[in-house]
């Protein structure tokens, strides 16, 4: 039976995860796919590069709902896809990840009785202070199926009463895109550009609120960073979050050991983390690539979402002390570095088997 499928994109994680289930897509004449992007992010280097890396389509709808206070941003994306849905009406909508845009397009779509597919449902931090919880929790207590990246995700969502029926254990569409578009990255020129060389430099993200909106936080995590970067330099693409924390704050970090850059496209970011020493990070999803590269990763979080890493990747939880990642960083300097394996169905075809389950459902 034919279908007609909506998805959405809005911040940056979302387009890696989108696009292997549009290309999975390709050339079904039995299914009409209409993307949307928000406009969560908006700045070139936040989303259209994206688009070119990706080789994504460009949305078919863009709603330029921008930034914001979480319940004003929430409520545009609302109001604007109730006006998208009523015209397109969507047999399905996929909603990706855990960003502000994931939790209102499900919302909207639930309250018109448009059944919602969570690509990446389950995790939990618990801990309610991240945003991203509240929208993990949110989306999929209203989805209708939920596609898990790894075991622990289906007793996290039984528990919250999600039937077992919902539930679909299909790996990691991240992981889909990092071994699609790895060999473009090989291409990638920006080690030169950069000025470092293979293995002997370290990579960086920072834009959780818990470690950027804070100057005195932020001064501590940079403090620790500059240790590291004393024996092994640092390059670090920073967020526009953490830029405008920094300027505001008069923050700054000694070139020599951290090269500031600003945020660089999907290609570009793979090629670094692929020939890093270490990589530090608070993002989820570079816990993720970070693992199945068997690269040494420090998630600079006091928790994560993503246990699995830890527990048989290459990633280990240190928190925010600066003495504590300075620590864990010479460590792994000094050749301590974590033994990885990779998680069950982090093997590249998550995306068909979403699709399979889409395809079952739009048969029901
Ligand atoms: C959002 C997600 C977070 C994700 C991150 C990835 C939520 C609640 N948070 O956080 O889960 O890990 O994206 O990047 O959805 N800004 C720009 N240009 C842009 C986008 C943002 O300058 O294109 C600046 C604005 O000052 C904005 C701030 O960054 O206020 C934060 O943006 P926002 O989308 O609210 O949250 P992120 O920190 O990006």
């Amino acid at each position: 039976m034919a279908y007609n499928v909506t998805a959405i994109v809005g911040a940056r994680p979302n387009y890696m995860k989108v696009a292997p289930i549009w290309r999975a897509l390709d050339g079904r004449d039995d299914v009409t796919r209409t993307l949307v992007h928000t406009g969560q992010h908006y700045d070139e280097n936040m989303s259209k590069i994206f688009f070119d890396d990706l080789q994504l389509p460009r949305p078919d709808v863009y709603l330029g709902v921008g930034s914001g206070p979480h319940g004003a941003q929430t409520g545009r994306v609302m109001t604007e896809l109730e006006v998208v849905f009523g015209k397109n009406r969507p047999d399905i909508l996929i909603v990706v990840g855990d960003v502000n845009s994931t939790m209102a397009g499900a919302l909207a779509a639930v309250k018109m009785g448009i059944p919602v597919a969570h690509v990446e449902a389950g995790l939990r931090s618990f801990d309610r202070e991240m945003p991203e919880e509240i929208n993990r929790m949110v989306t999929d207590v209203v989805s209708d199926l939920l596609f898990t990246t790894s075991k622990e995700a289906e007793p996290n969502l039984l528990r919250e009463g999600v039937d077992i029926e919902k539930i679909h254990f299909v790996g990691n569409v991240m992981i889909d895109s990092l071994d699609f578009y790895r060999p473009m990255a090989e291409q990638s020129q920006i080690l030169g550009q950069v000025g470092v060389e293979k293995s002997r430099y370290g990579l960086v993200t920072l834009h959780r609120p818990t470690n950027v909106d804070d100057p005195s936080v932020l001064k501590g995590v940079l403090g620790a960073l500059e240790k590291i970067g004393e024996t092994c330099p640092l390059v670090f693409p920073v967020h526009p979050r953490t830029r405008n924390m920094m300027k505001e704050n008069k923050i700054e970090v000694t070139e020599s050991r951290i090269k500031i850059l600003n945020p660089i496209g999907y290609l570009d970011f793979v090629k670094l983390m692929m020939n890093a020493r270490i990589v530090l990070t608070d993002s989820g999803g570079i816990q993720e690539e970070t693992t199945v590269l068997g690269i040494p990763c420090l998630t600079i979080r006091e928790n994560t979402e993503r246990p699995v890493t830890v527990e048989i990747g290459t990633n280990r939880l240190v928190g925010m002390n600066p003495d504590r990642i300075v620590d864990e960083g010479v460590k792994i300097l000094g050749g301590d570095v974590p033994p990885g394996k990779i998680p069950e169905r982090w093997d590249g075809k998550a995306a068909p088997r979403i699709v399979q389950v889409l395809d079952e459902y739009g048969n029901e």
